[in-house]
């Protein structure tokens, strides 16, 4: 199959720079979900028809392309002079052999299955329409049937008042035989309302032709659903998310409110996780059995071992969190951070390219970057890795059960060896020996018969 995506349109209301179809839904633009359904119909040719913006179109189209190892060609269309000229900047790539579907790249939710409904009623040699029964039309082309016969679609503009209570509509998604679209596409004039060649025309001269025209439904309206403007494309984020939600619910997750979910990317659950609200999860993220996640936390890219229990306002991105840790309130996992297990990570604390091997706790406010932890180390408050020298970054290396004391700062490259001990207020500029007690710390005096300054009295 052929399949023709049209995002040459210009998305006027969306008040926007941005190219229409470029604006994300579920953190991905639009268009990119159109051509991710259209990829796994496995098309032999895929074609995206851009106009408006520029170049950023077929750039990420072509970056997508190449991601994904697929081919998608690019046509321009230039001017815009409606749906049916659209098509036919796609007509030198058609293959003629097999049906054409054509998609919109501003329609994004439109399923798998409903597309392959669509497919198998058009056969190799029926045009299929998917039609949807909306209780308010409004603007949308009408399917204009006799005898429960499609005969010819209209628009809006140019529709009679009897054909304007028509309520089934044209979601504008077909799939065409391509030989004879290509002769139609030949024949189009723009002799309508709006001076544009419009696509629809072609199931007239279909039916004139004999070619049987037959139609298919989505199973809900949302999948033929446009985006306009920023209130529809914010209708539709909230009607994916809901779905993501529902997806989630239905394997078993616990999701504290459905609605107060976000999911921007892929969230793999195991059994009996525990989501609270106003969590955003991006990229790939996976949580294993029995993890709780607490109220707005966001994690990116992560990976989350069984068990493990991230507390309320966490941000935790490309890392990985060990069996039965305890991450939070406030903690920031940043990238290259590897937790191994029951790890207990508290408010404030900020870890980053360092990995901590298991029953290591660093409680409070404390900075560790690119640090290679060993087992049961205690971090105390206020301990920082000075890693960077404002050129160059070194590692610090805390090996097992050695104790931080509170307030310390460990000048990288610098290594505090097994079991040693750093009294609290140490600036650590050399190795601290293992099992010893190492501190750096001016002696306590106390001065005799110090007075402190007062006001003066005017
Ligand atoms: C079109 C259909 C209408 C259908 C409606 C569904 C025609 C003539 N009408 O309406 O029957 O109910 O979609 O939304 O086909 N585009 C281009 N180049 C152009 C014009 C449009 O690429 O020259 C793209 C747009 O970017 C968009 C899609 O085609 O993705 C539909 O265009 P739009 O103007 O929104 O639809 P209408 O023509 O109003
Ligand atoms: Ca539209």
């Amino acid at each position: 199959m052929n399949v023709v995506i049209l995002a040459a349109g210009m998305g006027k209301r969306m008040q926007s720079a941005l190219p229409k179809v470029l604006h994300p839904l579920a953190g991905k633009p639009l268009l990119q979900h159109v051509i991710d359904t259209a990829r796994s119909l496995q098309p032999s040719k895929l074609c995206v028809i851009y106009g408006h913006g520029g170049a950023a179109v077929p750039e990420m189209v072509g970056k997508l392309a190449e991601a994904t190892g697929t081919r998608i060609d690019t046509a321009l269309q230039q001017p815009q002079l409606g749906t049916g000229h659209a098509v036919m900047q796609a007509v030198p790539q058609l293959d003629d052999s097999v049906p054409t579907l054509v998609l919109y790249g501003d329609v994004p939710l439109t399923t798998v299955d409903t597309l392959r409904r669509l497919v198998e009623v058009a056969g190799s040699d029926k045009l299929a329409i998917l039609t949807v029964e909306q209780a308010n039309p409004f603007g949308l082309g009408r399917i204009v049937r006799e005898n429960g016969q499609i005969r010819r679609i209209v628009e809006e503009k140019d529709a009679s008042a009897e054909e304007r209570a028509i309520r089934e509509i044209n979601s504008g998604i077909l799939v065409i035989p391509t030989k004879r679209l290509k002769g139609w596409l030949e024949s189009l004039s723009n002799n309508n309302a709006q001076g544009e060649y419009y696509l629809t025309d072609i199931v007239a001269k279909a039916v004139a032709e004999g070619v049987p025209v037959v139609s298919s439904q989505p199973s809900a309206e949302w999948e033929v659903a446009g985006v306009n403007s920023k209130v529809q494309l914010a209708e539709l984020e909230r009607r994916h998310q809901l779905n993501i939600a529902n997806t989630l619910l239905e394997k078993g997750v616990t999701l504290m409110d459905p609605a107060r979910i976000d999911v921007r990317g892929e969230l793999v659950c195991g059994r009996d996780v525990v989501i609270d609200v106003g969590c955003v999860f991006e990229g790939r993220v996976e949580l294993a059995d029995g993890v709780t996640v607490g109220p707005n936390c966001v994690l990116v890219n992560a990976k989350v071992g069984a068990g493990a229990n991230i507390k309320p306002f966490c941000h935790i991105e490309d890392a990985v969190v060990g069996d039965k840790s305890q991450i939070g309130p406030y903690a920031r996992l940043r990238p290259g951070t590897q937790l191994g297990e029951d790890v207990h990570v508290g408010n404030f604390v900020e870890i980053k390219n360092s990995t901590v091997a298991a029953h290591s706790k660093a409680n409070h406010l404390a900075y560790v970057g690119d640090a290679t932890v060993g087992s049961r180390v205690n971090i105390g408050a206020g301990t920082i890795t000075c890693n960077y020298d404002g050129a160059n970054k070194f590692r610090t290396v805390i090996e097992d059960d050695a104790f931080i004391g509170s307030d310390s700062q460990l000048v990288a490259p610098v290594t505090v060896g097994a079991g040693a001990t750093l009294g609290a207020g140490t600036t650590l500029t050399k190795d601290a020996p293992a099992g010893k007690l190492t501190i750096s710390r001016p002696k306590q005096i106390t001065i005799e018969g110090w007075k402190r300054p007062v006001k003066v009295k005017k």
